[in-house]
C-alpha cells in the first residue's frame, strides 16, 4: 500500500495514471446524463462530508461515477467489486488525478479482494454502493458493530438483490437498501445491450474467433441473456437458449430461437454463455459431453457457474492458449473444452465492460440513490427500496434530451379519456 496526494491506496502502477485519465474523458463524453448530475452535485453538495464505499467494477465508467460523488462531496473510497474487471490505468489515474483512494489490481487473488473489502470498511461507511453485495454481507458477518453507523446502501445488479432479498428473509438487513438494478433504466439498457454487447465483445477479443455460423448456447433468457442471445444472431451465429422458466422459455421460442436442456445443448453447442446468477448450470457431466474446441464463458456475476472444479478433475492441466483462454483437454475423451476468463465475467476480464452510454443511466441511477438516501436519513425503514419511478423517467428524459430526441406527450383529451370509462365501442 502506498499514498500520494495523502491519500492510501493499492494499485498496480500508479504511473498509467496519463492513459487512465484520457480515458475516463473519453467515457465521460458518452455519459451526458452523469454529467449534469455531476454538474448539479458541485453546485448543491448534497452529499457535504458523506463517508462512502464504492464497490465496483474499476473502469472508465465508474471514475465518471467517483467524480460525481466527490462533487457531490462525498468522501469516497473504491475497491474491486471483481478480481478481474479493474483498468489499472484508471485506478492509478483516480488516485493521483482526483485523489481518491483506491484499492484494485487486475489479477488481484481472492485474499487480496478480501483484504481490500476489509480496508474499505474500516473507512467507517455510512454508505456503500455495492456490486454483487459483498461489501454489505461482509460488514453484517464481521462488523456487527458498524451496521448502525450505516445510513444505507445501494446495490447495482441481479445477484446482489437476490442477496439482499436472502437477507430481508433471515432478518439480518437492518438498513434501508436501494435496488438500482431494478430501476427500469438500469436493467432495460445495461443488463441487455450492456451485456449483449460486451459480452460479445470479451469473447471477441479473447479469442478473435468468428462468430457466424457458429452455434452459441445462451444460458438463461434474462435481462442479460435476451441481450446476449440477440447480439450473437445479429452476427449471424445460430443462438440456442436453456433456461429453466417456462416464461422465459416460451419468449426465447417466439423471439425465433431454439430451446432445449443443457444436456442436449451441449453436445451441439461451439460457444457457450451462461448468464443465470446460479451455480453449475454448466455441470461436470455437460462438459463431458462437448464437441472437441467448445469455447466456455461466464457473464453472470460470480464465477460460480461453470463448474470449474469437476473440469478440472476430469482433464489435464490447463494450457494457456492466450490472454484469458485456457484450454482443458478431457482425460477420458482426449476432446479440448476452452474457458475463458477463467470463468469470471467474460465482459470485463477480456474487454471493458458495458460502454459508457448505457453505464451513464445505471450510474446517474446509483449517484441519485446515493443522494435519496442521504437525504432521507433516518426516515427510510430498514429492506429493499426501488427509486421512485419519477426519477427513472427523468434518467430516460435527460437521456432522450441528451440523443436530442423528442417525444409526443399526452393532450388533454387523451389525459381526460385514459383516464374515464365511460366511452367504449
Ligand atoms: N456481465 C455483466 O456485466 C453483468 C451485467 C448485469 C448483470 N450481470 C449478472 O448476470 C446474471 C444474470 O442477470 P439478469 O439480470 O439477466 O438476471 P435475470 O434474473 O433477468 O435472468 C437470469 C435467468 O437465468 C435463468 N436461470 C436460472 N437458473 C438457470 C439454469 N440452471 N439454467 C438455465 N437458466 C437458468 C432464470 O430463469 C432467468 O431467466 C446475474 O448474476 C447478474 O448479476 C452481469
Amino acid at each position: 500500500m502506498s499514498a500520494t496526494r495523502s491519500v492510501e491506496f493499492d494499485v498496480k502502477d500508479i504511473g498509467l495514471a496519463k492513459q487512465g485519465k484520457l480515458r475516463i474523458e473519453w467515457a465521460e463524453r458518452e455519459m451526458p446524463v452523469l454529467r449534469l448530475i455531476r454538474e448539479r452535485f458541485a453546485e448543491e453538495k448534497p452529499l457535504n462530508g458523506t463517508k462512502l464505499v464504492a464497490c465496483a467494477h474499476i473502469t472508465t465508467e465508474t471514475a465518471n461515477l467517483a467524480r460525481a460523488l466527490q462533487a457531490g462531496g462525498a468522501e469516497a473510497i473504491l475497491i474491486a467489486s471483481n478480481p478481474l474487471s479493474t483498468q489499472d490505468d484508471v485506478a492509478a489515474s483516480l488516485v493521483s488525478d482526483w485523489g481518491i483512494p483506491v484499492y484494485a489490481i487486475k489479477g488481484e487473488s481472492t485474499e487480496t479482494y478480501n483484504r481490500h473489502v476489509r480496508t474499505a470498511l474500516d473507512s467507517h461507511p455510512e454508505i456503500i454502493i455495492d456490486d454483487g453485495s459483498d461489501v454489505v454481507a461482509t460488514l453484517i458477518k464481521e462488523r456487527g458493530d458498524q451496521v448502525k453507523e450505516l445510513v444505507g446502501s445501494t446495490e447495482e445488479t441481479t445477484t446482489g438483490i437476490q442477496r439482499l432479498k436472502a437477507m430481508e428473509i433471515a432478518g439480518v438487513l437492518t438498513f434501508p437498501t436501494i435496488a438500482v438494478n431494478d430501476a427500469q433504466t438500469k436493467h432495460f439498457f445495461d443488463n441487455r445491450y450492456g451485456t449483449g454487447q460486451s459480452t460479445l465483445d470479451g469473447i471477441i477479443r479473447a479469442t478473435n474467433i468468428l462468430l457466424a455460423g457458429r452455434n452459441l448456447v445462451v444460458v438463461g433468457y434474462g435481462w442479460c441473456g435476451k441481450g446476449v442471445a440477440l447480439r450473437a444472431r445479429g452476427m449471424g451465429a445460430n443462438v440456442i437458449v436453456t433456461e429453466i422458466d417456462a416464461i422465459k422459455a416460451v419468449e426465447a421460442v417466439m423471439d425465433g430461437f431454439r430451446v432445449m436442456p443443457i444436456a442436449e445443448a451441449a453436445a451441439v453447442g461451439d460457444i457457450f454463455v451462461t448468464v443465470t446468477g446460479n451455480r453449475h448450470v454448466i455441470d461436470g457431466d455437460h462438459f463431458a459431453r462437448m464437441k472437441d474446441g467448445a469455447i466456455v464463458c461466464n457473464s453472470g456475476h460470480f464465477d460460480l457457474e461453470l463448474n470449474l472444479v469437476a473440469l478440472r478433475g476430469m482433464a489435464a492441466d490447463p494450457v494457456t492458449m492466450r490472454p484469458f483462454v485456457e484450454e482443458y483437454k478431457v482425460k477420458a475423451s482426449g476432446r479440448r473444452i476452452v474457458v475463458l476468463g477463467e470463468g469470471r465475467l467474460i465482459n470485463l476480464a477480456a474487454a471493458e465492460g458495458h460502454p459508457a452510454s448505457v453505464m451513464d443511466m445505471s450510474f446517474a441511477n446509483q449517484a441519485l440513490s446515493v443522494e435519496y438516501l442521504v437525504k432521507n436519513k433516518g426516515k427510510l425503514a430498514p429492506g429493499v427500496h426501488l427509486l421512485p419511478p419519477e426519477v427513472d423517467t427523468e434518467i430516460a428524459s435527460l437521456k432522450l434530451q441528451a440523443l436530442g430526441i423528442s417525444i409526443d406527450t399526452l393532450t388533454a383529451e387523451q389525459i381526460e379519456y385514459i383516464s374515464s370509462w365511460e366511452t367504449g365501442t
